[in-house]
């Protein structure tokens, strides 16, 4: 299996550009594998035979590898410890420069967005967003969400984010959508945006290996300004912040030593 995995994973790299060695192997594998079997594959290498003149099932199997699941204000305590130290930030120095990345299907800079026009007159922050699908960088442009991803929002907040579209579906208001400049980034291999205040890497290098996060926190770090932050996801934790120039500044928040 193994060897396999490997072969597979050669191709893949050719295939996508995505290097699946910096990705946690057995997770993968047992996404692959469910994946091989929905699809009634007798072997990863058939389902690459597949994947290299089917794009759409290609697409599919992206979307199952690099799981794009998200939500608007998603651990939304933890949002509120993060508007805190933001407010702290914004305090010191203005404009503040943010980078969503791994921003999926946009519900985390929207959310951001929202956070900041209510917080902070508009001239004094941009965000940027980014992501490796393209599928989910065209979603999150469009702006447009079913019902249920709006679960942690209020009526009220409902009312002021989204215009209601037919059917179920809700499209963020222009003067949000215009707040956002979406771009495609792979966190392994493209250069860094430099001179940043605040990075959201929330839930994107939990499938990485070991080594994959220690280059990302790395990168982020030197991407950071003196005193910027860094807000990762609900289940993920830096252990050794200061071999990366981070301090620990309050839960799932990391600040760059000035
Ligand atoms: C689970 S979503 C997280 C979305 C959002 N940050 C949140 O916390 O809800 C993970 C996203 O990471 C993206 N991703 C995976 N590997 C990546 C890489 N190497 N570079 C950039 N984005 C990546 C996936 O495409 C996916 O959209």
């Amino acid at each position: 299996m193994i060897d396999e995995y490997r072969e597979f994973a050669d191709e893949f790299r050719i295939l996508t550009e995505i290097d699946l060695s910096y990705y946690n192997q057995p997770q993968i594998l047992r996404r692959l594998t469910a994946f091989q079997q929905k699809h009634r594959f007798g072997s990863l290498l058939d389902l690459l035979t597949a994947l290299k003149s089917d794009p759409v099932l290609l697409r599919e199997c992206l979307d199952r590898l690099t799981i794009n699941v998200t939500e608007f204000f998603r651990d939304r305590d933890y949002w509120q410890v993060f508007k805190d130290n933001v407010s702290l930030l914004a305090k010191k120095k203005l404009p503040l420069r943010f980078w969503s990345a791994g921003c999926a299907s946009g519900e985390e800079p929207y959310s951001l967005a929202f956070m900041l026009i209510n917080m902070l007159p508009r001239t004094y922050w941009e965000i940027t967003a980014s992501d490796l699908s393209n599928r989910a960088l065209t979603a999150a442009k469009t702006g447009i969400y079913l019902e249920k991803s709006l679960k942690n929002l209020n009526p009220a907040e409902i009312a002021l984010i989204f215009d209601p579209v037919e059917g179920e579906l809700y499209q963020v208001k222009n003067r949000l959508r215009q707040c956002i400049t979406f771009f495609h980034h792979n966190l392994l291999f493209d250069p860094y945006p430099p001179n940043l205040d605040v990075v959201l890497c929330r839930n994107v290098i939990i499938y990485f290996t070991e080594k994959a996060k220690k280059e990302v926190f790395a990168k982020i770090s030197q991407a950071l300004n003196p005193g910027g932050l860094l807000f990762v996801g609900g289940s993920e934790q830096i252990i050794t912040p200061e071999a990366f120039g981070l301090e620990r500044e309050d839960i799932y928040i990391y600040r760059k030593a000035n």
